[in-house]
């Protein structure tokens, strides 16, 4: 049988949308090459905007179907490889200004998560004092709170009220004392109610928080993160494939082995883990004596194990938590303290390994393809 031809594979190709850009893979430039070997057998390699592109899977089975339709194909590989910077910059131009990306994040340049798979480690602590320590150094940063069961965002950065909607109809995010924009479920419900949300309804209040929120300029968004490795990880990973991990974990290693299944779910979906934060790091008492209350040496073995930079022991501190309880965030409060000195440390850590481009927010399935919503509904500012 007669072998198809480079132009009728590339017909077919046409057939393959990119979900997130909305065009076919040929017009946008991401088909590299085309090999039709004599056995009929057809290998396409596709160009990715980003290596750990969350539609891969998809492009892999599109291509696949596109080219075994044709006649005298016997089977088809898909590879994948990334897009050149001046190639990204290319399709950016094909799309047109301000195309790549998109949507309320646009002008968010890093986006951050903070996890464990352990609970009470510290995470929103870090968030809280991080965001604020980012922003005292002239990179203005927010704080969105993804905990919706237990957030604790509003209380450590001292902000409560009820979000304004912009002409937009975005939500407007708070400003908190120390120059953190804050956004978080506990905005929107009475104090202290408890939140009961399944799956679907989490994933929607997330998207609803990274798309539907005015976040503007801003250098960092730090994400708090639940405890655990379940839904909202599973959501951040397909929404933002360009997020990067901080994984906080307290020293003694029976933590670190739980806290490390929080840096598995980012492997899991090729996110990029950008260090480890040892938190509860040992205490020190006024008279200069050390005690490593909850053991020593977790957080540098999670780092080796995951061969990325340890960025900073937080060292127990009663200010720390006193000041976290009062909503003034301890490295803007006491800027000196030696916790507060370990997480500018970190957040200068963070500085060193972020470049400053703009992540993209990928589309989601349409709502027909969408699991069904349950739970309470989303309580939206009207
Ligand atoms: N280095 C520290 N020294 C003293 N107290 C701390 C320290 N880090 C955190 N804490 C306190 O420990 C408690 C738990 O911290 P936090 O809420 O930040 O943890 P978390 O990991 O976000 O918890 P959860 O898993 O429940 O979301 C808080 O009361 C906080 O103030
Ligand atoms: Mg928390």
């Amino acid at each position: 049988m007669a072998l198809p031809t480079k132009d009728q594979i590339t017909e077919q190709l046409r057939a393959v949308i990119d979900p997130e850009l909305r065009k076919n893979i040929v017009e946008l430039g991401m088909v590299r090459s085309i090999e039709i070997h004599e056995d009929g057998r057809v290998e396409v390699v596709v160009s990715l905007t980003t290596a750990g592109c969350p539609i891969r899977s998809h492009f892999e089975q599109a291509v696949a179907k596109a080219v075994t339709d044709l006649d005298g194909v016997t089977a088809v590989g898909v590879g994948f490889d990334v897009l050149s910077d001046e190639e990204k910059g290319d399709l950016q131009k094909t799309l047109g200004r301000n195309k790549l990306p998109e949507g309320a994040l646009a002008k968010v340049k890093n986006v951050i998560c903070v996890s464990s798979g352990k609970g009470g480690v510290g995470k929103s602590t870090m968030t809280a004092n991080l965001a604020a320590a980012l922003t005292a150094e002239g990179h203005p940063s927010g704080a969105l709170d993804c905990d919706v069961y237990g957030y604790s965002i509003p209380r450590m950065l001292g902000v409560n009220a009820k979000p304004e909607v912009n002409g937009e109809r975005k939500i407007l995010p708070l400003d908190s004392p120390s120059g953190v924009k804050v956004m978080s479920i506990g905005f929107f419900v009475e104090e202290n109610a408890a939140v009961v949300w399944r799956g679907p309804m989490l994933h929607k209040a997330i998207q609803q928080f990274l798309e539907d929120v005015a976040w503007d300029e801003l250098e960092y968004l730090l994400l708090d993160l639940p405890p655990g490795t379940g839904d909202v990880s599973m959501t951040l990973a397909q929404l933002l494939p360009q997020a990067k991990f901080i994984v906080v974990t307290t020293p003694q290693p029976a933590a670190q082995s739980v806290a490390r299944r929080g840096a598995e779910m980012a492997t899991k979906f090729d996110l990029e883990i950008l260090g480890v934060i040892e938190n509860m790091s040992g205490f020190t008492t006024p008279d200069g004596e050390r005690f490593t209350i909850f053991g020593e040496g977790g957080g540098q073995l999670l780092a080796d194990e995951l061969d990325v930079p340890l960025l900073g022991k937080v060292p127990l501190s009663e200010p720390l938590r006193e000041h976290a309880d009062n909503g003034t965030p301890l490295v803007t409060a006491e800027p000196d303290s030696p916790a507060s000195q370990a997480i500018r440390q970190a957040a200068r850590g963070i500085l060193a390994s972020t470049p400053q481009e703009l992540p993209v927010l990928q589309s989601v399935p349409d709502a027909a393809e969408a699991p069904p919503v349950s739970g309470i509904p989303l309580p939206v500012v009207q």
